[in-house]
């Protein structure tokens, strides 16, 4: 992959992933054909339900009519039980269509939101660590949770806005033309001009919610940062710096969704101001009209029942382009996250892995996370298959970034990195991964129990291979020693067992997968010298029949190793074994000699080292 190629997938997500701009059409479409039509039928008969409901509504005011003539005016006795009944059974018929309408809505909304909420994760999940790396957690999660109600709010009311309010007030306007339509046409001038000042909300509405939901993201980030790190908000006694932080964060929201409701709240007086002046022309006129005798009192009172009738469902279709636009600001990013493609892709004819050994084979490469920073700067590095190769070298050198690249977790620059002589490029990532097991430098277990964080990755593997996994790496007994033996739940990422515990754990699964290739970064670190010294003779069997890349910090676990790389700022600075690289006065020398310092007498500047790598111990 070229430097180019990275830097251009980059570009395609901003932080809030709303770069890849889609026009409302392309929205609406998108929308409809992968969310909504699996659902017609559904959808079609909460419309049946719309209509119905729709239908009750002129029908009520068609009645005034009736109530005014046969009642009032010509006191008809039979009219008197009739209209009374009619109206009854009109609303019974209408509640029962409303609420068949909602239910079925509300299902399609949701199945909306669900579908969304599978894709988007599935689709997440298989992205590249990169992505993740650009992509801060709190936005993923908005676009999971706060997004996906968005879409829903705005797909229900949409289409039960399109369909039962716009058929209502088409009914409710066809029978007031019907009854009267000079007084009619008078009334449906005022309307029009509601048009424009609501569509210019619409469009400030967008993009206030747009702001505000990038900023819900970046809340969200704050939150599960500062809650999950509490540990050192207390310990450098930071609780009020994060409580600012976190209140200037929420004045911000406070102050966004203030301009939204604000911006919302405007439509009201809006339509409240025209609904006065389309009311007040109708008394006036209407009232001139049948005091001159030109129309009669009852259709009068039953068109001006539909007036206030339509009130409720055009200010509903009023509102309507908020809620819309709502919900396209929200479907803008969720797309744009969906459209995100991995820099890492299995090439169309990749093949399976096949192992010979599990060689590793490093040409020229060159890697770098952000341009122009090479982390890596053509290293040539070979493992032979069965071999234990231990990289060493002070923070930052790039140790982690080789293990990084043999699973591919990132592509090269330039060069290659092969397996068994295969370029990791041309494999299926599945048959690469499952070759390599590997314990990371930040171990990661779930909120599950100890038996499945053990079983990770091998989810039907028997009891006793995860016991003798557990044992080989020294973890068998403090396991047994805990509340609920194997089944004891870890809590959220581990955080009810002690670091050195939680290693353990993520040795004994890497052992449990029994892949030909072990990859450890810094796996013994947090074990005391006991513990450490039981995982180091366990390790020893078990490297003796794969290869195995070790970083390590404490020198004295890789003495033993066939080769020892020295790495420096991303070069590969010396290579040899132990009693060669000890024999010339280098890098590997001085921090060996560092670390028996009682042997040694070190200068200022070994010290000044010495600081450096009991830092970057401590940070480990
Ligand atoms: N995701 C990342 N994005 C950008 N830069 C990174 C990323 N991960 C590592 N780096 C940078 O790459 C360089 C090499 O990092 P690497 O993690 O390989 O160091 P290391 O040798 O494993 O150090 P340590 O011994 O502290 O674990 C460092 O300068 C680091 O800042
Ligand atoms: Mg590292």
């Amino acid at each position: 992959m070229t430097v180019e190629s990275r830097d251009s997938a980059r570009m395609s997500t901003s932080q809030d992933g709303s770069t890849t701009y889609l026009s409302t059409g392309a929205l609406v479409t998108r929308l409809v054909r992968g969310y909504v039509r699996p659902y017609r039928l559904t959808l079609g008969g909460a419309i049946l339900c719309m209509v119905v409901a729709a239908a009750s509504q002129p029908l009520l005011a068609w009645l005034m009519e009736p109530v005014v003539r046969d009642v009032f005016i010509n006191r008809d006795q039979t009219m008197l039980v009739l209209v009374p009944l009619a109206i009854m059974g009109i609303m019974v018929i209408g509640g029962a269509a409303n609420f068949g309408q909602s239910v079925l809505m509300n299902w399609v909304g949701l199945r909306i939101v669900a579908d969304l909420q599978r894709r988007a994760f599935s689709h997440l999940i298989h992205l590249d660590l990169a992505f993740f790396k650009r992509n801060p957690t709190g936005n993923l999660i908005a676009h999971l949770t706060s997004d996906a109600y968005l879409i829903r709010q705005a797909a229900s009311s949409t289409l039960t806005s399109l369909v039962k309010d716009l058929l209502t007030v088409s009914l409710l306007v066809a029978l007031m033309f019907y009854e009267n339509w000079r007084l009619a046409l008078v009334v449906f001038l005022v309307f029009p001009m509601a048009a424009w000042p609501i569509s210019s909300l619409g469009k400030r509405m967008r993009k206030v919610i747009t702001i505000t939901q990038g900023e819900v993201g970046s809340f969200t980030t704050l939150l599960t940062e500062t809650f999950q790190g509490v540990r050192h908000v207390k310990a450098y006694g930071m609780e009020i710096h994060e409580s600012t932080r976190a209140e200037r964060m929420i004045e911000r929201l406070f102050a966004l969704y203030m301009k939204a409701t604000r911006t919302r709240a405007m439509t009201t007086p809006m339509m409240e101001g025209l609904g006065g002046i389309a009311i007040a022309i109708v008394i006036w006129y209407g009232g001139s009209q049948v005091i001159a005798g030109e129309s009669e009192p009852g259709a009068f009172f039953a068109l001006f029942t539909a007036l206030l009738l339509a009130y409720r469902p055009i200010r509903s279709i009023a509102n309507l382009n908020t809620a819309l636009q709502e919900g396209l600001a929200a479907a803008q990013r969720v797309f744009a996250v969906l459209d995100q493609r991995s820099d890492i892709v299995e090439k169309k004819n990749a093949r399976s892995l096949s192992v010979n050994g599990g060689g590793i084979k490093f040409n020229a490469v060159k890697f770098s996370y952000i341009d122009e920073t090479p982390a890596l700067g053509g290293i040539t590095m070979e493992v032979s298959a069965g071999q234990t190769v231990a990289l060493v070298g002070p923070s930052g050198a790039g140790k982690s970034t080789i293990l990084n690249l043999i699973p591919r977790f990132y592509d090269v620059d330039s060069g290659s990195v092969e397996v068994d002589g295969q370029d990791v490029r041309s494999l299926t990532l599945s048959s690469l991964r499952s070759a390599i097991a590997l314990v990371s430098q930040d171990v990661a277990l779930f909120d599950d129990t100890v038996r499945a964080n053990i079983s990770y990755g091998r989810p039907d593997a028997d009891i006793n291979d995860i016991i003798a996994a557990a044992n080989s790496a020294a973890a068998h007994d403090f396991i047994t020693s805990l509340p609920d033996g194997y089944d004891t739940l870890v809590g959220e990422r581990g955080a009810k067992l002690s670091g050195g515990e939680r290693q353990r754990i993520a040795i004994a699964r890497a052992l449990l997968k029994n892949a030909p290739i072990l990859l450890l970064d810094e796996a013994t670190a947090a074990l005391d010298a006991e513990s450490e010294r039981e995982v180091q003779t366990a390790l020893t069997m078990l490297k003796r029949d794969r290869t195995t890349l070790v970083i390590a910090h404490r020198l004295a676990t890789v003495r033993d190793a066939d080769r020892i790389y020295v790495f420096d700022k991303g070069r590969v600075v010396e290579q040899g074994s132990h009693a060669e690289l000890l024999s010339v006065e280098g890098l590997y020398s001085r921090l060996y000699a560092l670390q028996f310092v009682d042997q040694v007498a070190p200068t200022n500047a070994e010290i000044s080292d010495e600081i450096d790598e009991a830092i970057s111990l401590a940070r480990v």
